[in-house]
């Protein structure tokens, strides 16, 4: 996959994260709503540990709300964990927010000191706009493209809550590779780590099992075609987005399909299920015992030449 993070942004978020989290109460760790597992970045669970968590659910206005009462029900299943869908542009969940931190604390709730509330979240889920609105203000600085890097900051609430901006950068998950083409559909990574064609076919075949309907309606199809690829040509007719010669210009569409994914043209979609996530980690897992026993064949192999090439010198 064409996505780079590079070791040593890695290592410094890590850090930042580690030295930090003494000072820190509660987690909020921000989540795009439409892929909560994929926008997670895989070092916040370890490092955390049973520190309580608020999981929000952001841009819940774009994603499956079925699906994400599911993916709710599936997180508190770990006890330190609450969760809320949320969406931080329009959202009037300001006061559920501060109860939902203080409740996270209880032994704080009364109390004078200020409850240490750490925003945690990739590049792109919605930390500056969640930000700004529980502080009123619009101090947090947001951005249309991922990876804007901002300098910690403290924001300390009327409520005796002081919240704390991710110092570091976070990357998402992305030794899965599915959750990279879907960080890619919904605009979490750069799509240009990708071929455009590739991210509209695999979301239009996730699309095709999953909401059919939702697809025949707005393209205005009796019957959908059987793979991802006669439907992007289909809608390419439909649409005009043809190249001399009346090729599909695949191209063009993929860019009109995403775009409409985006702005829930096509409906209210959720990307992933914490049933398919099961088995996507397994396979995950797999893979990983197949590089690692690979890494150690080598390192063996590697190991016998220098001990053959040492011991024919003598
Ligand atoms: P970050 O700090 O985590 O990097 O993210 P940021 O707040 O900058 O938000 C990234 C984009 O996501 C922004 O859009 C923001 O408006 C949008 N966004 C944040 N929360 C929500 C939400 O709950 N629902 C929806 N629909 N969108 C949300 P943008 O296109 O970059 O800017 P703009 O269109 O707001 O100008």
């Amino acid at each position: 996959m064409a996505i780079q993070w590079y070791p040593g942004h890695m290592h410094k978020a890590q850090k930042e994260v580690r030295d930090i989290f003494n000072q820190v109460d509660v987690f909020i760790e921000v989540l795009d709503a439409r892929i909560p597992f994929s926008s997670q970045n895989p070092m916040i669970e370890e490092i955390r540990g049973n520190k309580p968590t608020l999981k929000i659910l952001n841009k819940s206005d774009l994603a499956d709300p079925k699906k994400t009462q599911i993916w709710q029900r599936y997180l508190e299943q770990e006890s330190s964990v609450k969760t809320l869908a949320f969406n931080a542009q329009h959202s009037d969940k300001r006061e559920q927010v501060i109860r939902m931190i203080q409740q996270l604390v209880p032994n704080k709730e009364h109390s004078v000191k200020t409850i240490h509330a750490l925003i945690i979240g990739i590049p792109n889920v919605g930390k500056s706009t969640l930000i700004n609105n529980i502080t009123g203000r619009t101090i947090a600085k947001t951005g249309n493209e991922p990876a804007v890097t901002k300098n910690q900051q403290r924001i300390k609430l009327k409520e005796g809550i002081t919240l704390i901006d991710t110092p570091g950068m976070l990357w998402p998950n992305i030794e899965n590779e599915n959750s990279g083409y879907r960080l890619a559909i919904t605009g979490g990574i750069k799509e240009t780590a990708f071929e455009l064609p590739d991210i509209a076919s695999y979301a239009t075949e996730y699309l095709i099992n999953t909401y059919p309907e939702a697809l025949k309606e707005r393209f205005k199809l009796e019957t959908l075609p059987n793979t991802d690829i006669e439907f992007l040509e289909k809608i390419g007719r439909q649409r005009g987005c043809l190249r001399s010669g009346g090729m599909v210009d695949l191209d063009k569409i993929s860019r009109i399909f995403i775009v409409e994914f985006r702005e829930t043209i096509i409906g209210k979609i959720t990307l992933e299920t914490p049933e398919m996530i099961k088995k996507e980690q397994k396979h995950v897992a797999l893979l990983r015992e197949q590089k690692e026993a690979k890494r150690k064949a080598k390192e063996e192999d590697k190991k016998r030449r220098r001990a053959r090439h040492k011991k024919n010198r003598r």
